[in-house]
């Protein structure tokens, strides 16, 4: 695959070192520089500005804070440029108490916005993208282990959308991590993956080990 990430901040650092191996990787971001420094750490095809990622991208992964994604949008050339792309919203608008968005002084939740999730918020200015939720409820350090397992079972990674297309494109990003891929549903369940990402996010700032993780255990298929 083809992927142009949209940032070079951990995120951005953790997925597309995991992936570099077997897919074309892009790194852009308003920092040339910076871009070109992740870029050539992880031996990927190209760096440079937000609008080229895009459009070297068939699968764009947007690795900025959540309330810059509507920036970046603007700034990768408009919805016109996302059209017919994966676009993977890794992204967590989550109000950490006494952090830039905090309106409810105590509570780990998503509040950017309160109606729907963030992916629908992106789904609505990119209409002609494919947006798929995922990769949010884990912390960098997660994605970077080789594989994330606990307790001998590996992390199953859940995701939504609406497009089973890029659905399929991105349980193989997930599979090449070495994780289990499980479709939640269509990106109207993207709320749920946002708030349920807000638990691990409150249990890393009271402390807890970066890879927490909340894991879904299967119970193991039984042959007749
Ligand atoms: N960190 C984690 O463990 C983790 C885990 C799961 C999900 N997430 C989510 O993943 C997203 C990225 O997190 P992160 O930790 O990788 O963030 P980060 O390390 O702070 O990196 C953010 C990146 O976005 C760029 N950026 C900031 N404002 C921008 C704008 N207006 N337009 C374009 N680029 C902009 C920054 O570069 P410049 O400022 O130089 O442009 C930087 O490259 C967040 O939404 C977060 O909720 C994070």
């Amino acid at each position: 695959m083809k992927i142009g990430f949209i940032g070079y901040g951990n995120m951005a650092k953790a997925l597309s070192k995991r992936w570099a191996t077997s897919h074309e990787i892009f790194i852009g971001g308003r920092n040339a520089e910076s871009a070109a420094e992740l870029a050539q750490q992880i031996q990927a095809s190209g760096s440079g500005s937000i609008s080229e990622a895009v459009e070297f991208g068939d699968v764009i992964v947007f690795a900025t804070p959540a309330n810059a994604v509507a920036d970046a949008i603007q700034s990768g050339g408009g919805a016109e440029a996302f059209s017919g792309k994966v676009v993977i919203d890794i992204n967590n608008p989550v109000n950490v108490p006494g952090g830039p968005h905090d309106n409810e002084g105590e509570y780990y939740l998503p509040t950017i916005f309160n109606e729907g999730s963030l992916a629908e918020h992106i789904a609505a200015l990119i209409p002609d993208a494919q947006i798929v939720k995922a990769f949010n409820m884990c912390q960098a350090s997660v994605w970077e282990m080789e594989p994330p397992e606990f307790d001998g079972r590996k992390l199953v990674a859940l995701y939504c959308g609406d497009q089973s297309e890029a659905k399929t494109q991105v349980a193989e990003l997930i599979d090449n991590l070495g994780c289990d891929p499980v479709d939640v549903g269509e990106l109207k369940y993207a709320r749920l993956l946002e708030a349920s990402a807000c638990i691990v996010i409150k249990f890393l700032f009271s402390g807890r080990d970066m890879r927490t993780v909340l894991n879904l255990i299967q119970p193991e298929v039984k042959s007749i």
